[in-house]
């Protein structure tokens, strides 16, 4: 299968992107041809105000991407805003994408109400989603994993391709929508900087332990005598999937419905757990941060090896809409 996705580069990787992070690298460790890449034109379409950080932070990106355990042997790894074939396929998809398709994209109504304080009634933004079906059909992918917020965008790639092959002729395939389900936030809320509920993968133990202990976990449990059920709490999909041990999920399942463990040692637990977990990461973004070559280096063949599959993609393209000049 070839795959796809991107992340926008929005400064630090929190726990929730980590998650998704985990899930791309299955897909890259199973023998799939996959793609993964830094949406910093993305990026503009909300951000276009204040671009300060936004090399830096594409960096950064590459930076925990490698850290968490994408390869660069297994994956083509690059910018978007490095591949300018990006660019004219945007601009062909958007002659047939009706105005108020877009206007009705929920992700665009949602934000216009979130970000009210930027001006971000632009052409760039209600053209995001058109932006993002030509990153994903520019490398023909099979499979696009996202989380369920993305599922519109999506939606929107399929009915482009459809329109498109209708007006050209068979050119592109409609992709498949690859569900990433989504940790909640610390405080149980969808997990989003704004609110404060996230966890940075390069936090410390000390920052770690603030946010995880005030966790509520399920109400049943007002006592260390109450029983409890984990499904019912967030503490437990932290266990999940932070990789804590099947004995020791057996032994939580266990304390939690005998009210035989405490939510405090069930904590306790999950920090080991996230210990475990982040600090290989942490050692490798120390190591990338003193070798910035590397991630240069990444970046460089990354992009090598997508505009070679990006202009192959443009010729069928341009001859299908017939601009062969
Ligand atoms: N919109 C995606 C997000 O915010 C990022 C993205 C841009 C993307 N282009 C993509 C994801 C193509 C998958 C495929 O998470
Ligand atoms: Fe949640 Fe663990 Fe407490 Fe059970 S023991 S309610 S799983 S924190």
């Amino acid at each position: 299968m070839r795959v796809l996705s991107g992340m926008r580069p929005t400064g630090k990787l929190h726990i929730g992107n980590l998650i998704v992070l985990d899930n791309w690298i299955t897909l890259q460790n199973s023998g799939n041809k996959t793609f993964f890449f830094v949406a910093d034109w993305h990026m503009l379409t909300t951000g276009y105000e204040n671009v300060s950080n936004l090399s830096e932070f594409t960096t950064t990106l590459v930076r925990e991407y490698l850290a968490a355990g994408l390869n660069p042997e297994k994956s083509t790894i690059f910018v978007q805003s490095a591949i300018k074939e990006h660019a004219e396929l945007y601009l062909l998809l958007s002659m047939i994408v009706p105005l108020g398709r877009l206007e009705r994209v929920p992700t665009y109504k949602e934000q216009l109400r979130e970000l009210k304080e930027r001006n971000i009634s632009t052409l760039g933004f209600l053209g995001y989603p058109v932006l993002q079906a030509a990153d994903i059909l520019m490398y023909n992918a099979d499979g696009v994993p996202v989380s369920e917020d993305q599922a519109f965008h999506l939606e929107l790639t399929r009915e482009i391709v459809r329109r498109f092959n209708s007006l050209y002729g068979r050119t592109f395939k409609e992709p498949k929508t690859l569900l990433t389900p989504k940790l909640l936030g610390t405080d149980g809320r969808k997990m989003s900087k704004s609110y404060g509920n996230t966890i940075n993968i390069d936090t410390n133990t000390r920052e770690m332990e603030k946010m995880i202990m005030p966790m509520k976990t399920d109400p049943a449990r007002k006592r260390r005598t109450d029983p409890g059920t984990p499904e019912k709490c967030n503490v437990w999909n932290y266990h999940l999937s932070f990789g804590t041990s099947k004995e020791k999920l057996d032994e939580i399942r266990h304390g939690c419905t005998h009210a035989t463990i405490g939510c405090v040692d069930c904590k306790r637990i999950l920090l080991e757990s996230m210990k475990r977990r982040l600090e290989p990461i942490w050692e490798k973004i120390e190591y990338f941060k003193t070798h910035p070559k590397d991630v240069k280096d990444v970046i460089f063949e990354g992009n090598k090896r997508a505009r070679v599959a990006a202009q192959e993609t443009m010729k069928k393209v341009k001859s299908a809409v017939n601009l062969v000049h």
